[in-house]
C-alpha cells in the first residue's frame, strides 16, 4: 500500500512557505531537514509543491532513464525568460534540444579539449600576470577573479570573443546583468505569486538586463559572421555552420542566441564556484596543498613558466581528486530535477505522478553514509583510483544525470585542473584574513568575500 511522502504540518495557502528560507540558507535548510525527515520529504511553498530526494537508494532509482527524465523545475522555467529553449532550460519535447545537443556534443568530447587547451592556457596566463602584480602587494578576490577567468575562457574557447574581464576592474557588464537577471528570476520563484506588481522597478531593470545580454551576444554573432570565418572549430562555428545530422538543417538564429547565452551563463558560474571552493580547501588543508604541489613539481620542476601540454592534465590526478572532493562537499549546481515518465511508486511505497518535480539535493547525496565515516571531512583520498572503482555509480552526481547531464563537464574539469595546477605551482596562498566560509546562492552556490594574499614560491618551498 502506498504511503504519503513525509511532510511537516502545513498552513493553508502559504504551506511551509513561512519557515522556508531562500538563497544559500535554503540549501542548508534542506540539508538539515533530510537529517530529521529521512531521504525524501515534501515541501509546499505558496502552492508550489516540491519533493526533495537525498538518499543513495532513491537517487539510484531516479537515475533510471527508462522511468525518469529531466524535469525543468520552477527556477529553470523562470530562467527561460533569459535563455528560452537553450540546452539547459529547454523542455524535453522541444525539437531544438535534440537538434542542438546532436550538433554540439562532438565539441564537448574529451578529445575536443585538445583544441581548447592552448586558449585555456592563454587565459590562465592572463590571470597569472594579474596575480604576479598583486603578489606581495595586495590581496586578490578569489571568487571574482575565478569568475573573470571562467567567463573569458568560455568567451574565447566557445565564441572566439575576448571579454577582457581580467583586464577590467569591474566585471564585464554582461556578468553584472546576468547576476541581476538570475537574482530576479530566482526571487520571483521564491516570492508569493503576483508580487511582481510591487516590483515594477526591478521588472524594468530585468528587461533591460536581458536586452543587454542579448545585445552582447548578437554582437558576438555579428562579428563572427562579418569575419567571413566559416570554420567549425569552436561552439559558435559549429552552431552557425554544422547541419543537424538528422534533419540536415542548421540551428536558427534565435536558437543560436539562446545557446550562446546559455553557455555564457552555465559555462562559467559553476566552474568559477568549483575553483573557489577548491582554493578554499587547499588553503585550509596544508597537507593537501603540499601533495598537490609535489604533483605539479614532479611534472614541471621549478621552471618559472611551465608549458603544460594537453596530456599533462590527465597526469594531474591528485589535483583532480581535490576538485572532485570540493564538488562532493559543495556541488556548485547543488541539485537537479527529474520527473516520472509515467505514474509510479518510488522507494517501494511512495506514489508519484507523471511529470511531478522530484528534486535531487546533491549536497545531501554527497554526504550519504555510503561515503563512509566523517562525511563532513574534506578528504581527497575518497577519490583515489581504488576507492573510485568501488563507489556506487550514483553516489556522486555533481553534473546531473543521463542524457540531460552537463554537456560541459570535460570542459570544466580540463579548465579547472589546468588552472589549479598552475596556481599551486607558482604561489603560496596566504589566508591573511583567516577566512570563514560564507556562501551565496543564485542558481549556483559560491563562496563570497574570500580574499587571499599571494607570494611567489621559492624553489625550496
Ligand atoms: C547541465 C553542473 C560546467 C554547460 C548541467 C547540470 C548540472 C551541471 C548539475 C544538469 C542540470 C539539470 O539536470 O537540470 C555543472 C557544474 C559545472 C558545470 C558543477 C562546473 C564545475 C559547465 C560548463 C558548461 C556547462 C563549463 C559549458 C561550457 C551546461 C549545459 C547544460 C548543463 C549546456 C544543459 C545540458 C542539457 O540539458 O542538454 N550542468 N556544469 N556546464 N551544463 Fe553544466
Amino acid at each position: 500500500r502506498a504511503e504519503a511522502i513525509p511532510e511537516r504540518p502545513a498552513l493553508p495557502l502559504v504551506g511551509h512557505g513561512l519557515g522556508t528560507p531562500s538563497g544559500a540558507d535554503l540549501v542548508f535548510h534542506l540539508m538539515k531537514e533530510f537529517k530529521k525527515m529521512g531521504p525524501v520529504f515534501r515541501l509546499r511553498v505558496f502552492g508550489t509543491n516540491y519533493i526533495y530526494v537525498g538518499g543513495l537508494d532513491l537517487v539510484t532509482e531516479l537515475s533510471d532513464e527508462t522511468r525518469f527524465r529531466k524535469n525543468t523545475p520552477p527556477d529553470q522555467v523562470a530562467a527561460r525568460a533569459i535563455a528560452e529553449d537553450g540546452l539547459f532550460t529547454a523542455f524535453n519535447d522541444e525539437p531544438n534540444w535534440r537538434k542542438a545537443h546532436d550538433i554540439l556534443m562532438p565539441a564537448f568530447s574529451l578529445g575536443a579539449m585538445r583544441g581548447y587547451h592552448a586558449t585555456m592556457l592563454r587565459v590562465c596566463r592572463s590571470l597569472i600576470a594579474k596575480w604576479d602584480r598583486a603578489a606581495g602587494e595586495h590581496a586578490v578576490d578569489i571568487p571574482e577573479d575565478m569568475t573573470r577567468l571562467t567567463f573569458d575562457t568560455i568567451g574565447q574557447c566557445g565564441f572566439g570573443y575576448d571579454f577582457e574581464s581580467l583586464r577590467r576592474d569591474q566585471p564585464h557588464p554582461f556578468v553584472a546583468a546576468m547576476i541581476r537577471a538570475l537574482g530576479y528570476t530566482q526571487d520571483k520563484v521564491e516570492s508569493m505569486p503576483g508580487m511582481e506588481v510591487f516590483k515594477r522597478k526591478q521588472t524594468e531593470q530585468f528587461h533591460q538586463d536581458v536586452k543587454l545580454m542579448r545585445d552582447v551576444v548578437d554582437q558576438v554573432i555579428r562579428q563572427r559572421r562579418a569575419s567571413g570565418d566559416t570554420s567549425t572549430d569552436d561552439l559558435l562555428g559549429r552552431m552557425l555552420h554544422t547541419p543537424d545530422p538528422v534533419t540536415g538543417r542548421l540551428l536558427d538564429d534565435e536558437n543560436i542566441r539562446n545557446q550562446v547565452i546559455t553557455f555564457l551563463v552555465a559555462g562559467h558560474e559553476t566552474t568559477s564556484g568549483a575553483l573557489t571552493f577548491a582554493l578554499y580547501y587547499l588553503t585550509k588543508y596544508p597537507a593537501v596543498l603540499a601533495r598537490a604541489q609535489a604533483e605539479v613539481d614532479a611534472l614541471w620542476g621549478d621552471t618559472d613558466t611551465p608549458e603544460p601540454e594537453y596530456g599533462d592534465i590527465g597526469k594531474l590526478t591528485y589535483i583532480r581528486q581535490v576538485l572532485n572532493e570540493s564538488l562532493r562537499l559543495w556541488p556548485t549546481a547543488p541539485g537537479f530535477a527529474v520527473e516520472p515518465i509515467e505514474d509510479t511508486v518510488i522507494g517501494g511505497k511512495y506514489a508519484v505522478r507523471k511529470g511531478e518535480t522530484l528534486q535531487v539535493v546533491t549536497p545531501t547525496l554527497h554526504r550519504d553514509p555510503a561515503w563512509g565515516e566523517n562525511v563532513e571531512l574534506f578528504d581527497p583520498e575518497r577519490f583515489s583510483p581504488e576507492r573510485e572503482a568501488s563507489r556506487p555509480v550514483h553516489l556522486f552526481k555533481p553534473f546531473g544525470n543521463g542524457e540531460r547531464a552537463c554537456i560541459g563537464r570535460q570542459f570544466a574539469l580540463h579548465e579547472a585542473t589546468l588552472l589549479l595546477g598552475l596556481l599551486v605551482h607558482r604561489y603560496r596562498l596566504i589566508d591573511h584574513a583567516d577566512y570563514q566560509m560564507k556562501m551565496k546562492f543564485a542558481l549556483t552556490l559560491k563562496p563570497v568575500d574570500f580574499t587571499l594574499e599571494l607570494a611567489r614560491r621559492t624553489s625550496d618551498e
